[in-house]
């Protein structure tokens, strides 16, 4: 019998505050979340300390909300979910606090969750709208990529994963969003980079693909970052106005490049048949289809979950912990939040 039938889950590790409510078999009841791009759009990058003060506002209400539009109350739940690593230090201790909290006035367990396990499994989520093409019942390479990560993974069975590759230094989104910047685009920066990207051809100007054709699942895009700014202060204004679309499509056209070369060579090491595209930069067009492609040519079972489960978001951290939870997991009041990744993380 399942213990644990269905749980409320609390995603607060970066700039989005996400509430959701998550049934064992990975059917999200609700899911509510609020994003805080406008407060950290005037700094063209996110500032911690607001990150934090944002949770802290937005979190009961959006428990109040999710709980309504689940129609159910906080006594219908099982237990509770919360990301306690990794992330921004002060973001995690919202969500954890008002966890333990309610855990504790309910008497019911909670767990804490690596916030990257709940990218990796994802594509295993359904609703009304969505229902994967395939079930989570072989291993998969997966690529998790967003603007704060930007890792390869082997997803081996529920609960063991090993790293395969990662970038050596910044995320594939992070560069989105400081190309973005560097062409006065506005905050979060991929989205604009990706729309201008469709409206031109690509081949006019050259980015470098670093550790592209290479061996190894490693990747590096702080080179490209560096590339980027020089070209553009050799252009006049004028220049980058008219070509905007052009630059936008050529960076995206590197980056994309390299992503989907590395899932590719994943693949292949492996041998795995299925792949898992996610985190916030798996919104890309050029990805999506580049990746799409790559699949079919190669029969390989491609997931993408839908963008409200691809960027951070509580229903992804409700089915990890409410797996745990039916396997006898759970935490205690003393566990705290931690930057980083902890040591049985990943093989
Ligand atoms: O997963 P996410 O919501 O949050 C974390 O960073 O963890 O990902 C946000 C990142 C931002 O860097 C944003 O610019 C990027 O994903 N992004 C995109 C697209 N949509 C969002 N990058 C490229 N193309 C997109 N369509
Ligand atoms: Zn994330």
């Amino acid at each position: 019998m399942v213990q644990f039938k269905v749980i409320l889950a609390v995603e607060t590790s970066c700039d989005d505050t996400s509430v959701a409510i998550v049934r064992h078999n990975g059917e999200v009841c609700a899911q509510v979340s609020a994003n805080q791009d406008l407060e950290h759009a005037p700094y063209g990058g996110i500032v911690p300390e607001i990150a934090s003060r944002n949770h802290t506002i937005q979190l009961l209400p959006l428990i109040e909300s999710c709980l309504k539009k689940a129609s159910m109350n906080l006594n219908d739940m099982d237990g509770f979910v919360v990301t306690n690593r990794p992330g921004l230090i002060g973001s995690l201790i919202v969500g954890l606090v008002t966890v333990k909290t309610l855990a504790q006035s309910l008497n019911k367990p909670f767990i804490g969750v690596n916030h990257l396990e709940g990218h990796l499994l994802a594509p295993f989520l359904r609703d009304q709208d969505y229902q994967p093409e395939y079930e989570f019942n072989e291993p998969a390479v997966a690529l998790a990529v967003s603007g704060g990560h930007t890792s390869l993974y082997e997803v081996i069975q529920f609960g063991k994963y090993k790293v395969l590759g990662h970038t050596l230094d910044d995320a594939a989104g992070e560069v989105y969003d400081k190309f973005a910047k560097m062409l006065g685009l506005g905050f979060p920066g991929g989205p604009m980079v990706d729309r201008l990207a469709q409206q031109a051809e690509t081949g006019k100007y050259q980015f470098p693909k670093a550790l592209y054709n290479e061996q190894t699942l490693d990747m590096s895009f702080s080179g490209l970052k560096s590339a980027a700014h020089r070209l553009l202060s050799q252009l006049n204004p004028e220049t980058i106005k008219l070509d905007t679309p052009r630059l936008c499509a050529d960076f995206q056209q590197a980056v994309v490049d390299v992503l989907v070369y590395k899932l590719q060579n994943a693949a292949i090491k492996t041998g795995h048949k299925m792949a898992i595209l996610t985190g916030g930069v798996s919104a890309n067009s050029a990805l999506r289809s580049k990746a799409t492609t790559w699949a079919k040519k190669n029969n390989i079972k491609l997931l993408i979950p839908p963008l409200r489960y691809c960027t951070d978001n509580a229903a992804m951290i409700g089915y990890v912990g409410i797996q745990r939870l039916n396997r006898g997991e759970s935490s205690d009041l003393k566990l705290g939040p931690s930057p980083q990744l902890l040591s049985g993380d990943f093989l």
